[in-house]
């Protein structure tokens, strides 16, 4: 009976993430209509956009565990009514035991996998820390009531959904050698069907922890002890040191203007941000909407500008607390201008041909957008890095820890996940954070809110926001349309334009191709969770992306 009711919340699921929602008192979009509900609840209960993003943020480590974490971390950018923005970096770090070649043999080779999969994968988490320091800073509510909800849904359990199902099917393999992970996500040594209940009693417990006794309990008392203890027995090095002197950080927003808007996003350690205002600023030199949605030339243009941003990136980016990271060249409209002009509309730029700027002188994460009626806008995105993480539960914490220790440069010039490289300033340092692509960004427009959004998808986070502006701004497209139409992506290395299969002109490509554009196809490119603002009804969009099972719920 369990089961039938459970396939009908499925399939009632899948039909109702489709669609955007409506509301005139608040909104929230995310990957997964369960957490989207409990946002849309804290909100009738009184509490703010900032207290329904910190209970969905909880509520999505249950519901949607291939990237909604308590043992990953992410970012928050927050709007208030004022129009003043601040960022929460709750990014991980590195361990104190960590060091810049803990991924290579003795002939300085890469180990396969050591940075993506097991204990030694993690970095030290930070989204408890992240939430809990803007729940201190911008909350209504009391921090047990934004918690409740998630512990509700974990010790209650609900229905498996079919994105889900297939995630788990994929990877039972890898992630049944962690007995912990085995036990929590293959209940009976099987794949949960598609409308299954999932109960996640460990989770529960160590929720109401938190719940009960405050964030610090992860990071000092029997969660942090059962964590360190269950990585170190695996072999990997986060102690209870570690966790004990993690903190989350409050940072400036990167402000960039993009014809006449104003956009407010994530400052380093993410190179969201940099690269998201480097590539439109580029673009910003030539009439997009002349020459036409996915026109040749604009695809060109702004392929030629992502190529750039991305060198820069490899070069320039790391966490700013260990490395100068020169932000207001790499978004300054000199650069911009210098880089636009370098642009050869005859043909491609080589990769080879594109390095860093010289400066003078010296795959599963998730995004969700929450607003309110009094004005509070916030843009989260989170991530254990890889799909599951690191497949590592910590021990009977029902914690899956993530693997972003793989978003360092294990080495200069190699590649990691999503085919990224680095050097220097993100090389592995103990206590470091490791460089970011994520994107959650707010943009006004003479000071009223016009949209929130950001997305997953690895490198591709950047490129993906910046063709929903350009889709917005540019295109004059509603956020429904600037939402579903394809997307594409160039990240400097490797020399090829990914695009959505079935989403582009073979017209087109063929005239890119003859310019000396490479090209693949990949089936889906991000899962853009935004919100729009429609000032002449006093009413907001909530619009999920129809590629994953992202949801929306208003009110
Ligand atoms: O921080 C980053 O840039 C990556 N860890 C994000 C990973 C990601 O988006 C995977 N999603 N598809």
């Amino acid at each position: 009976m369990k089961k039938i009711i459970g396939i009908w919340l499925v399939i009632g699921g899948l039909l109702f993430a489709q669609t955007f929602q409506v509301g005139s008192h608040g909104v929230v979009v995310s990957a997964s209509k369960l957490a989207s509900d409990v946002g849309v609840e804290i909100m009738q209960k009184g509490g703010n956009a900032v207290d329904a993003a910190i209970a969905v943020g909880f509520a999505l480590a249950v519901v949607y565990p291939p990237a909604g974490n308590i043992g990953g971390g992410g970012f928050m950018v927050v709007r208030t009514p004022d129009g003043d923005v601040t960022t929460f970096d709750f990014r991980e770090k590195a361990p104190r035991k960590a060091h810049r070649d803990m991924y290579l043999d003795k002939n300085g080779k890469p180990i396969e996998n050591l940075s993506l999969r097991g204990a030694l994968a993690s970095g030290v988490p930070g989204s408890v820390a992240g939430y809990a320091c803007a729940h201190e800073k911008f909350s209504t509510l009391d921090w047990r009531d934004l918690l409740m909800p998630a512990v509700e849904l974990a010790r209650a359990g609900y229905p498996v959904s079919y994105f889900i199902h297939t995630g788990l099917k994929y990877r039972q393999d890898r992630m049944s050698e962690c007995d912990a992970t085995r036990n929590m996500f293959y209940p009976n040594g099987r794949v949960p069907e598609i409308g299954e209940i999932l109960v996640l009693t460990d989770l529960a417990n160590t929720l109401e922890r938190i719940a009960n006794k405050g964030w610090r309990e992860f990071y000092q008392s029997k969660t942090a002890k059962e964590i360190a203890r269950s990585i170190q027995a695996a072999g990997g090095i986060i102690s209870e040191w570690d966790l004990k002197h993690y903190e989350a950080v409050e940072r400036e927003p990167v402000h960039f203007t993009y014809r006449g808007y104003d956009i407010f996003s994530m400052a380093p350690p993410s190179s969201g941000g940099v690269c998201l205002g480097q590539i439109l600023k580029t673009v910003e030199h030539f009439p997009l909407s002349q020459y036409g949605f996915q026109s040749a030339l604009a695809m060109q243009i702004v392929t030629e500008a992502e190529r750039r941003a991305y060198a820069n990136r490899a070069h320039f980016l790391g966490d700013p607390d260990f490395y100068d990271v020169p932000v207001d060249y790499l978004i300054s409209e000199a650069l911009a201008a210098e880089l636009a002009a370098a642009i050869d509309l005859e043909k491609a730029t080589p990769s080879q041909a594109v390095s860093h700027s010289l400066y003078p002188e010296s795959k599963e994460t998730t995004h969700f957008s929450v607003l309110d009626k009094e004005g509070w806008a916030v843009s989260v995105t989170t991530t254990l890095n890889g799909s599951y993480g690191s497949g590592f539960v910590a021990g009977k914490t029902g914690i899956l820890m993530n693997n972003e220790m793989d978003d360092f440069s294990i080495k200069p010039g190699y590649p990691n996940m999503f085919g990224l490289i680095g050097a220097a300033a993100n090389a592995i340092q103990p206590k470091k954070r490791m460089l970011s692509s994520m994107t959650p960004t707010i943009v006004t427009k003479s000071d009223s809110l016009m949209w929130i959004l950001g997305t997953p998808g690895g490198g591709t986070i950047i490129t993906s926001v910046a063709q929903v502006l350009m889709n917005l701004i540019d295109f004059d497209m509603t956020l429904v349309q600037a939402v579903d139409a394809p997307r594409f992506h160039h990240q400097w290395l490797p020399d090829v334009v990914s695009v959505e299969k079935y989403g582009f002109s073979p017209d087109v490509i063929r005239m890119l191709e003859q310019k000396g554009y490479c090209f693949e196809y990949q089936t889906a490119i991000g899962d853009v969770n935004a919100i729009a603002v429609d000032w002449e009804n006093d009413r907001f969009i909530g619009v999920p992306d129809r590629r994953r099972q992202s949801a929306a719920s208003a009110w």
